[in-house]
């Protein structure tokens, strides 16, 4: 798929060709006035500093070589040099009558890993994974639609000292379990000592002993060096911890409609980090500091202090940084990847930078690897401090989405929508207005920036919001439905004043998609299909269908419908929200 404006560069590229001016400087962008020109290229400017000519001379000569073409209805030099381009309506809709929704570029060659989820095993999810996982998916289905192969991955944190902590504690409840007995030779049982509520209550009592005494914290830490060195009894329980962990995120992640291709987790690179730090002291990289071994990664250009990497505590255990090192030369090996972006809290920003200092560094990742991070900021409660329950804990994102939906059944009965609907269709159309509006709100806002929780505002159905898109969407869809029982046929568009602009809006999408993949941003996407919208609802109200009387209009105005929703989408599609059949 191609944008219009993307078209429109392509004639400016040959006109440049001819003019025998380097066409890096045939770029063409949005118009700046719409009401002078669609299209502006302003490259003659750079071309004339670059060669040493007049900028209006170059401009007009390119002026000359395009008002040839037949596509454009107008071409004109403005003020220094900027070239003013329209299309003639008829190729507008040619432009927008051949796009193809379903493929776009081919960039197949070309693959991405995007690490995000990343949850820790016994800790409840919160809602800071919550940003993580709509982000994340929302690039994988991004970079997907935009041809890259992608490699999903949920980094699951089930290696550190949390593992210690709960292995102590587990201990200290039931000390007559098989796992802590020194001389058990039989089989571990199959079945875990508790179930996931338990463990989930055991872990914050857990880190709150880790914090409140030393001595807890130094036991919590032998035993997450005992688990790392291999001690059976606490890898058998381990297991266990880290299935019942297991199956409540993939419960948590579908309700999310969230995917991945691998749940490799931190303890899958257990053997490689053993590996690679020995590499790194075999090159010289890991230096002795009190005990334990550290890589420096500081430079003498550096404006603020980058710390050494922590790669082995005193004690023999690995920490967060070498499990990130040991997975990237994994990636590196296995896929061979061309970018791998990091959709982690923006507070790690530190270690992401250390790590890929590190890995650069030591020839483990080749010079040419794109390493990012992609930050996001905090989701605050009204007070502007992180998101806590009523009572002050931690939400859990389970607790989350399901007051999320419960907010949204209710807004679709003040609203009056879904009146006729059975009971579970009445649920299943609440759960797509709720994770809609969560999902929405958390995309919509720029990711570095941190935002308040407002499920009033979420779930809204005025206003930017994810309920807003999908009743424009199912009322997009109820009047075609109702156009085409009127034996109503579309066919080709012909492009009035009413929908010029909405034509013109819907052939961005291609640029929209793009920039947003370069800076990893859905916003960009929410702003447009936000925007395309408002549009449509503009031209739908100029603009009747059924009660026009000129035949080729209506069947126009039908076509221009079916493809604004297409576009639309096709944007909620790549979002990860999904458009009920009616509300
Ligand atoms: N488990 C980490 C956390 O909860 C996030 C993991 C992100 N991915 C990574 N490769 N470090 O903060």
């Amino acid at each position: 798929m191609k944008s219009i404006r993307e078209y429109v560069e392509i004639s400016v590229e040959k006109a440049f060709d001819e003019a025998q001016i380097d066409k890096k400087f045939a770029k063409v962008v949005k118009s700046q006035r719409p009401d002078l020109c669609q299209f502006q290229c302003n490259g003659a400017l750079a071309a004339a500093k670059s060669i040493g000519k007049n900028p209006r001379e170059i401009g007009q000569n390119i002026v000359d070589i395009l008002s040839k073409n037949a596509d454009f209805s107008k071409v004109e030099i403005a003020g220094a040099g900027f070239v003013n381009i329209t299309l003639k309506d008829e190729i507008i809709a040619k432009i927008i009558l051949s796009q193809n929704f379903e493929n776009s570029k081919d960039n197949f060659s070309q693959t991405i890993i995007l690490d995000f989820g990343g949850p820790n095993v016994a800790k409840p999810m919160h809602v800071g994974h919550l940003r993580s996982a709509i982000i994340g998916d929302c690039l994988r289905r991004l970079f997907k639609y935009l041809g890259y192969k992608v490699i999903a991955d949920n980094h699951l944190g089930d290696w550190g000292t949390q593992m210690g902590m709960l292995i102590c504690k587990t201990k200290e409840k039931y000390p007559n379990l098989p796992y802590f007995d020194e001389n058990f030779s039989g089989e571990y049982p199959q079945n875990p000592p508790f179930d996931i509520s338990e463990l989930e209550l055991l872990y914050p009592q857990a880190s709150k002993e880790c914090k409140e005494n030393p001595e807890n914290l130094a036991q919590a830490i032998k035993a997450t060096d005992e688990l790392q060195q291999g001690k059976i009894g606490f890898v058998a329980l381990w297991k266990h911890f880290v299935k019942l962990s297991k199956d409540t995120l993939k419960n948590d992640f579908s309700k999310l409609d969230v995917e991945f291709d691998f749940w490799l987790g931190e303890s899958f690179y257990a053997d490689r980090m053993k590996e690679i730090v020995e590499y790194l002291k075999k090159e010289n990289f890991a230096k002795e500091s009190q005990g334990a071994l550290v890589f420096e990664v500081g430079e003498p250009s550096d404006t603020k202090e980058i710390p050494p990497v922590l790669l082995v505590k005193s004690g023999g255990g690995f920490l967060y940084a070498t499990s990130d090192i040991a997975t990237i030369d994994y990636r590196v090996k296995e896929f061979s990847p061309n970018r791998i972006c990091y959709v982690v809290d923006k507070r790690q920003s530190l270690h992401f930078e250390q790590v890929f200092r590190a890995v650069k560094k030591a020839k483990i990742a080749p010079q040419n690897l794109l390493l990012e991070h992609i930050g996001f900021g905090t989701v605050n409660g009204a007070d502007g401090k992180p998101y806590k329950t009523r009572e002050g804990g931690v939400m859990k994102l389970c607790d989350l989405i399901d007051s999320v939906i419960n907010k949204a059944k209710v807004r679709i009965e003040e609203a009056g929508l879904a009146t006729d609907a059975s009971e579970n269709e009445k649920t299943k159309i609440a759960e797509t207005v709720g994770i809609s509006a969560l999902k929405f709100a958390d995309l919509s806002n720029h990711r570095l920036s941190d935002y308040v929780f407002d499920l009033d505002k979420f779930c809204a159905f005025e206003g930017k919001t994810g309920p807003y898109l999908l009743y424009t969407a199912v009322r997009i869809k109820s009047i075609i439905r109702k156009v085409k029982d009127a034996k109503i046929v579309s066919r080709d568009i012909l492009v009035t004043d009413n929908d010029r602009d909405l034509l013109l809006e819907i052939g961005r999408l291609s640029d929209v998609l793009e920039s947003a993949g370069v800076d990893c941003s859905p916003n960009y996407l929410c702003d447009y299909i936000y925007g395309l919208s408002q549009e449509f609802n503009r031209f739908y109200n100029n603009s009747p269908i059924l009660r026009e009387e000129n035949s080729k209009l209506q069947s126009s105005r039908l076509k221009i419908a079916e493809i604004t929703l297409k576009t639309i989408e096709t944007v909620l599609e790549i979002l990860g929200i999904n458009i009920p059949e009616r509300m």
